[in-house]
């Protein structure tokens, strides 16, 4: 098995259509139905998505203006007030889905928990009640370092509720990760646990919150909420840190949900790319509310009557937009489970399938390489006959691993939405429509209605069928990022300057490189800059050299990602010593476990390579695609003649 080369992914030339008995039930029901919403959102997109804005969604006060669009800058729906939170819970208790599952939880150990709607909204209010209680307003801005517990997302809505903006922080990032996120965000308070299990381990959070704040060194940081979820022992600093289930005795679960403007900001989610520091991408509340709904109505035909699952962490935005809001604003009932795969049972994801009548699942590549390499007979021991449609996100998918999903998984008659999309997105960019959209193992397919994708070249010129290019969107969406949080140069420079505009047309481009077949497939080749996917995890290179050149024995480091059976890349980093120090096996556990600390153990890389000097050019630069060859153990391709120093490559060879 091996990640889609352009060799591979141009010989994948089947095609599945959607099955019969799908597309006969399907919302969107043919690709002529996918045609003419397209062609509609495309030739009037602000009639488009007011249209579904006003049907879809409750407003305290409707917009004046559809788009504000001063590239750029985009605003959607402005004058408008809602609220994302009552969105997702208060116009449903009017409903018969006051007392339909919200949330379904599993824990780990095997604890469970079943949230109606209602009872979903009583906790809200609670926690929302209390976060103002602790000094919590409107404006500000609320850490969240959790385990997947339903008070992950209970936290989440309790904050919109009241108008903070979250700020979510993967609960596997390190303390220090932590502490650059709260500070860089301002956050005023922290909501934690004392931890979670995760790989039949209890993984300890408070603990890291700590570390993070410890000697004031997150200053904005005055409270930190706790709840309890392994028991494990924790310090709980007086005055400072609150247990949620103390606090939560006396909190009344009554908590009107607080009228929003369409544009204010929502949450932060720091993502890394290929320069500096993680970056603090924004959202707002209304645009993106109306995409991760309508995304999540279409790209997975939800019904009443579904049992929703994605296995992704509420830490990244496949959690926030299609664990939390997506689902809930559409009165879906969402499964999160609280681990991953575990030694002791291998075959959790499917017993979880089989224990709640699953029928949609949405998952990475990285986790079907991992199934399929435990093995058929785990899924196949159970009954996975609930399961009506299948996804994947994160990174391209291999063909091979598409099949296998197709035929163990989906047993031949469940479509496969395979989504692109990002952080800065906000919700689905390219996907199939599972009744409407035929599809071809590893393309991402077709564009959303509303999304003007395209691939093109430096210049913005289009690029020809099959030719390689950079993927772009042409037209502002409503869950568009709406800048860097505190650095609009950055925004700019980053997403809409790598393709100069062009006679008043604007390119929005992060990072990925495509190709468009002859019948107008896309097909995504993955990132074009330094930043790397492991396990589905944006990685930018230049974080993890930051880290290894902060400990004293590291002179310099260049990191690049080497190709991987199953997490798609793996760290490799070369490093050369400050004078005094030697290599040896020590140091190398001793560097790896330095970026663990730095930055949390998806970054730990998997190997490190010593070396004299680095391959650089005349002007000084490291050549990392010289250095991507290495890691891959392949021959050197290209030119090398802008190399320094030749014998740096013969050495580097020796080590390999
Ligand atoms: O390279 C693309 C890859 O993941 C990147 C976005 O990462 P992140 O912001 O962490 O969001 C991940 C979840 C949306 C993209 O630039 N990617 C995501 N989905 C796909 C993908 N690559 C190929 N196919 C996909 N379906």
């Amino acid at each position: 098995m091996s990640q889609p080369t352009i060799e591979s992914i141009l010989q994948e030339n089947r095609v599945f259509p959607p099955p019969e008995e799908f597309s006969r039930e399907a919302a969107i029901a043919s690709l002529e139905d996918y045609q003419q919403l397209y062609d509609k959102a495309k030739a009037d997109p602000q009639a488009f998505w007011a249209e579904l804005a006003e049907k879809e969604l409750h407003w305290f006060q409707k917009w004046d203006t559809v788009l504000d669009w001063q590239p750029p800058v985009a605003k959607w729906f402005v004058g408008g007030k809602m609220n994302i939170s009552y969105n997702c819970l208060d116009r449903h208790l009017t409903t018969w889905r006051k007392n339909k599952a919200a949330l379904i939880w599993e824990g780990e150990p095997g604890d469970s928990r079943t949230l109606t709607y209602a009872q979903l909204h009583r906790e809200v209010c609670q926690m929302a009640n209390v976060l103002k209680e602790l000094g919590v307003q409107k404006g500000d801005v609320v850490g969240i370092y959790m385990p997947m517990i339903p008070e992950a997302a209970i936290a989440m809505l309790a904050c919109a509720r009241i108008g903070a903006a979250h700020s979510v922080v993967f609960g596997g990032f390190s303390s220090e990760a932590l502490r650059d996120r709260l500070n860089d965000a301002e956050a005023k308070l922290v909501i934690t646990a004392d931890g979670g299990y995760r790989k039949d381990k209890a993984v300890p959070l408070k603990e890291q919150v700590d570390l993070a704040i410890a000697n004031n060194h997150a200053p904005s940081v005055k409270n930190v909420l706790v709840v309890q979820r392994t028991g494990q022992k924790v310090h709980m600093e007086p005055g400072r840190d609150h247990w949620w289930h103390d606090l939560k005795l006396n909190a009344s679960a009554d908590c009107p949900a607080e009228p929003m403007d369409s544009e204010d900001l929502l949450f932060i989610l720091y993502t890394s790319g290929s320069t500096g520091k993680p970056k603090g991408v924004v959202h707002t509340t209304a645009g993106y509310n109306l995409y991760t709904h309508m995304t999540t109505k279409w790209t997975f035909d939800l019904k009443d009557t579904d049992v929703y699952w994605c296995t992704a962490d509420v830490g990244w935005i496949t959690g926030h937009s299609y664990i939390v809001y997506g689902p809930l604003s559409n009165g879906a009932t969402t499964l999160m489970y609280e681990g991953a795969p575990r030694p002791s049972n291998p075959g959790c994801f499917w017993d979880v399938i089989e224990k709640y009548g699953v029928t949609i699942f949405y998952t990475a590549p990285t986790a079907i390489r991992a199934f399929i390499k435990m093995g058929e007979h785990l899924p196949k021991a159970r009954n996975l006959s609930s399961l009506r449609l299948l996804g994947t996100v994160g990174e391209p998918i291999n063909p091979e691993a598409w099949m296998w999903y197709h035929k163990i998984i989906g047993n031949e008659r469940c479509p496969i939405v395979d989504t692109w999309w990002q952080t800065e997105t906000g919700g689905f960019m390219l996907t199939p429509l599972p009744g409407a959209t035929p599809t071809k193992p590893g393309s991402a397919t077709f564009p959303f209605p509303g999304i003007l994708a395209e691939v093109v070249d430096l210049d913005g010129n289009p690029a020809a069928d099959n030719e390689g290019g950079y993927l772009v969107i042409k037209h502002p969406w409503p869950s568009m990022m709406r800048t860097v949080y505190g650095d609009d140069e950055r925004f700019r420079r980053t997403y809409w300057e790598h393709i100069a505009p062009k006679d008043g047309q604007y390119f929005y481009f992060a990072g990925d490189g495509a190709r468009r077949d002859e019948e107008g497939y896309f097909w995504v080749m993955g990132r074009v800059d330094d930043v790397i996917s492991v396990a589905g995890h944006r990685l930018g290179t230049m974080e993890i050299e930051s880290a290894l050149v902060s400990h004293p024995a590291v002179a310099e480091a260049a990191v690049v990602g080497k190709p991987d059976e199953l997490k798609g890349e793996e760290v490799f980093a070369f490093v050369t010593l400050e004078g005094d120090y030697e290599e040896s096996e020590a140091l190398e556990k001793e560097l790896k476990q330095h970026v663990v600390n730095e930055i949390g153990a998806i970054a730990r890389p998997g190997e490190i390579r010593f070396t004299d000097a680095m391959p650089k050019t005349r002007s000084g630069k490291i050549m990392r695609r010289l250095l991507r060859n290495l890691a891959a153990g392949q021959e050197i391709a290209g030119d090398t003649s802008t190399l320094e120093d030749r014998t740096v490559l013969d050495k580097l060879r020796g080590g390999a």
